[in-house]
């Protein structure tokens, strides 16, 4: 077989992106991150004051304004990964700071933000030879994807990578609150109306709660290799 599809959903902070990108670039592969234009839109509807103080995201106004919303992921040579960029922005950093977590799921259940990103990363993908990681990629994006993985880990081992992440980037955050994110996200994710996160039914399901990177990566890569 020639190039296939990738696609790696799960629940947040299940280390889809670590996995994803160290496979992609095995493979020779793109690798796109979904989670990061979901976020980058999310930054937008903040920079924007669509989001009240209460919490509360304007839906109507987003939606009005999803046509100047422009996303780019540009490679970045010091990294070797690539950068969102939002309107010509370089916002990799900002994206994934708590400020955009604590907003990301509600603006990702609004129904007209799903179509305008599943429509690019269909597009993104539609030469294969790419690995994608998301919550609804073997699901909708693409359910013909030939090697679908459905990623989890109990939420204690989830958080505690996640705030290990945050405090080494200097963000002042208690595990407690990065605990209640990852649980809210998880929650408001997998019962939305439109594409819940869920596990595909071809989908391999893969619990690395204790598991090193290097175990995981082989396994997975050695899933890739009796696909393609
Ligand atoms: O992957 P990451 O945790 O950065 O994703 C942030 C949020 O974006 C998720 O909690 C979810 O609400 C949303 N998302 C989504 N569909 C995707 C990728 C991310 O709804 N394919």
């Amino acid at each position: 077989m020639g190039k296939i599809t990738i696609a790696i959903d799960g629940y947040s902070s299940t280390g889809k992106s670590t996995i994803a990108k160290r496979l992609a670039a095995a493979l020779n592969y793109i690798y796109v991150d979904t989670g990061a234009m979901y976020r980058a839109v999310t930054l937008f509807a903040l920079n924007s004051g669509l989001v009240s103080d209460k919490g509360d995201v304007d839906v109507e106004a987003l939606i009005d304004k999803l046509s100047g919303i422009h996303l780019k992921f540009v490679p970045n040579k010091k990294t070797g990964r690539s950068d969102m960029f939002l309107n010509d922005e370089n916002v990799e950093q900002e994206i994934r700071s708590m400020r955009v977590s604590a907003f990301v799921s509600p603006v990702a259940a609004i129904k007209e933000v799903r179509e305008k990103l599943v429509k690019i990363q269909q597009e993104m993908g539609k030469d294969k030879g790419i690995v994608m990681d998301g919550r609804d990629i073997g699901t909708v994006v693409f359910p013909d994807a030939e090697l679908k993985l459905f990623m989890t880990a109990s939420p204690e081992t989830r958080a505690a990578r996640r705030y290990k992440e945050l405090l080494e980037k200097g963000e002042e955050v208690t595990y407690a609150e990065v605990l209640k994110n990852v649980e809210e996200r998880d929650r408001i994710d997998s019962t939305r109306t439109i594409s819940p996160l869920t596990k595909a039914k071809d989908a391999i399901e893969f619990d690395n709660s204790d598991m090193g990177l290097e175990e995981q990566f082989e396994r997975i890569y050695d899933f890739s290799q009796r696909v393609i």
